[in-house]
């Protein structure tokens, strides 16, 4: 885990507008920015960033949070990922504590193979690129298939000479762990010596998308039938093979520029295509994808377009992701080259331009595709036909977004159209796979539900949040003004001695007043809170906006939106210069704490009266009834005190 000082470090530098800008255009409007939402597309801004506050919010998708919920969010980092990133672009040391032996010897593990790694590409590049055998074998090779040099280059891509252990040898001289070189798999134990495992092979580092090496493809030269073709990086820590997309890293940009992400097999694949101009691809490693490798192409676009060489591996292999891939709400299109050409070959054929537009020409919708596959298979056979029908209903039910309504009614007209059967009935078909899922779906959201609500008290989520703020009744905006006020204000003075967070904690002791909120999210916030005097640690309003609980953040996030700001009356009865609520922190708190006391002695009166209802004996009525006047009389107390606050 990443230490608490060195996390304060990162947070004290932040600036939301220097990070958030750097990847969204923001323009100055007032004392906020505008931009352009990445997470939702839209023509005229509504992404409002507030330097002051250090939050984002978009207007129109209702998406909010802080920076580090912003890279979260934009960079698919995890919390710890935000914060490393931001740690290197601020300069602040990244220190490490508390994490526990079996973590902290992945991340060692991890950090030893990324170096590794590092250095062996450095290794084989300058072998291919200076030594003489790779030159004449490695290099020639590469020039002779087409890649220029500075593709090669750019690529990073290497070579293994044939000796028994070069590589080897120049890694246990630079020091490096012979364990750790072992588990990179690039070297392995041949009677009790390190030997290189891809000895005479074209070495492709694969890079993760910040660019770091996971590991490597090892291609042999030429043709072989005793060697395999490739050999890849085993899995390790860093290397796992489902999450890989080969030239990630080389084509986030063009990706994001092209809206769309072309998908092919091979390593060379890919590299062809960028020489060629096309750089918005990436390879799937000759797999069917995963779900992994699905939602990262998602993150940079939702259109997929897959091409492969005709054969029919290559088609089943594209096939098979296809009900994943609807249900992450991508569009996938197929494009299959002519004879056996490959992307690499086609490309080398006939160029960039030419290429673009045979993809162009040659799109296909993949559920269509399926269809006619699967219909050219089942031939006459109504059984097999009986079962292509259901099968088609099934990937269109897939589509069950509410954007993706038109292009499910399209595919229906269109597949009952092929199928020559009716469209209701394929509708009816349809909606049926979804009640189903559905069904299902909601057994497993109301268990989980409940699991959670447990775990966190929390019920409400961010994204109901609007429409619930609007059914919101006034206790509920008292508690959520209190939980603010105090994450604002509660380091402020009160009196001489006492903070407001001081203050407010006596009154809350004193008059019993926890089990007065409702809300059990504010709540969180005020038990937060106190935890943290407790233990000394500082409750800040940036600790609560980065608390590592995202689910806590995000609700202070929602509760510093100054959209739902109580507009108290005295804004209205009050002449005199508008204060802000800062001037009048004190009264904001007082008035609140007033309320809940309030809202106290009217519960004691309920029950008071209810006791009074009950009682028969004479004695005992008496006690209720001055009790009663007494409560009576402390709410009118009350009450005049809270009119004092509130209209003074
Ligand atoms: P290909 O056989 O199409 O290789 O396999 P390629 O990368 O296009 O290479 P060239 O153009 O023939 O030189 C496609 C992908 O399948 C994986 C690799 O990721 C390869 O890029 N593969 C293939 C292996 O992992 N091992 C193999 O033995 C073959
Ligand atoms: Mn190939």
């Amino acid at each position: 885990m990443i230490s608490q000082l060195t996390i304060q470090q990162i947070l004290s530098r932040i600036d939301i507008i220097d990070i958030v800008g750097s990847f969204v255009k923001l323009k100055k409007r007032g004392t906020n920015y505008l931009g352009l939402c990445p997470f939702h597309n839209e023509k005229t801004p509504s992404f409002t960033v507030s330097p002051a506050k250090e939050i984002y919010k978009c207007f129109g998708c209702g998406k909010s949070g802080n920076t580090i919920s912003f890279l979260m969010e934009h960079e698919k980092y995890s919390y710890a990922e935000a914060l490393r990133w931001l740690a290197n672009r601020y300069n602040v040391e990244v220190e490490e504590t508390e994490v526990s032996p079996a973590t902290r010897a992945l991340h060692q593990t991890a950090d030893s193979l990324y170096i590794i790694n590092n250095f062996a590409q450095q290794f084989f590049s300058t072998v291919l690129l200076q030594s003489e055998e790779g030159q004449d074998i490695g290099l020639s090779y590469l020039k002779e298939r087409g890649f220029s040099t500075s593709i090669i280059e750019k690529f990073q891509l290497g070579y293994c000479s044939q000796q028994r252990d070069a590589f080897a040898k120049a890694a246990l001289a630079a020091q490096y762990n012979a364990e750790y070189l072992q588990k990179t798999g690039l070297v392995v134990l041949r009677d009790e010596q390190l030997v290189d495992n891809y000895r005479g092979r074209i070495i492709f580092p694969i890079h993760n998308q910040t660019g770091k090496i996971m590991g490597f493809g090892a291609r042999i030269i030429g043709k072989s039938d005793r060697a395999p073709k490739y050999i890849n990086t085993p899995e390790n820590e860093i290397y796992i093979k489902s999450k890989i997309l080969y030239g990630s890293y080389f084509a986030r940009q063009a990706i994001d520029k092209a809206d769309e992400c072309l998908l092919v097999e091979g390593y060379t694949d890919v590299i062809s295509l960028h020489q060629a101009g096309i750089e918005h691809v990436v390879a799937s490693g000759g797999t069917s994808l995963t779900p992994d490798q699905l939602r990262l192409i998602k993150k940079y676009t939702a259109n997929l377009t897959i091409i492969y060489d005709g054969d029919a591996a290559g088609i089943k292999a594209a096939l098979r992701g296809l009900d994943l891939a609807l249900e992450e709400g991508l569009h996938v299109q197929l494009v299959l080259l002519p004879g056996n050409e490959d992307p690499d070959s086609y490309v080398n054929k006939t160029g960039g331009e030419a290429f673009k537009q045979f993809v162009a020409d040659n799109k296909k919708d993949i559920v269509l595709f399926q269809l006619e596959v699967s219909l050219k298979d089942a031939g006459s056979d109504s059984n097999k036909k009986a079962a292509v029908v259901n099968r088609i209903a099934e990937t269109i039910s897939r589509l069950n977004k509410a954007e993706d309504f038109t292009k499910q009614q399209d595919y229906i007209r269109q597949c009952a159209g092929l199928l020559k059967i009716d469209e209701t009935g394929l509708n009816t078909l349809v909606n049926k796979f979804i009640r189903e899922r559905i069904t299902k779906q909601e057994n497993k959201m109301a268990s989980d539900d409940a699991k959670l609500a447990a775990e966190t008290g929390v019920q409400e989520t961010a994204t109901t949040e609007e429409e619930a703020l609007t059914l919101l009744n006034k206790d509920e905006l008292i508690e959520r003004n209190m939980a603010r006020a105090l994450i604002e204000f509660g380091g402020y003075a009160w009196d001489e001695k006492r903070k407001v967070a001081d203050y407010f904690f006596e009154e809350f002791e004193i008059n019993g007043l926890h089990e007065l909120i409702d809300n059990k999210q504010m709540l969180w916030i005020i038990e937060t809170y106190q935890s943290w005097i407790k233990e000394g640690i500082d409750p800040s309003p940036q600790r609560f906006l980065y608390h590592p609980d995202m689910q806590l953040s995000a609700i202070v996030v929602a509760l510093m939106d100054t959209r739902y700001e109580l507009s108290p009356n005295w804004k209205d009865h009050y002449d005199g210069p508008l204060l802000t609520r800062e001037d009048r922190y004190k009264e904001e708190v007082s008035s609140t704490l007033i309320y809940l006391k309030l809202r106290k002695i009217k519960r004691l009166i309920d029950e008071n009266q209810r006791d009074l209802e009950k009682t028969v004996s004479a004695e005992e009525q008496l006690t209720l009834m001055q009790t009663h006047l007494h409560f009576k009389q402390l709410e009118k107390t009350l009450t005049t005190a809270y009119e004092t606050v509130i209209f003074k």
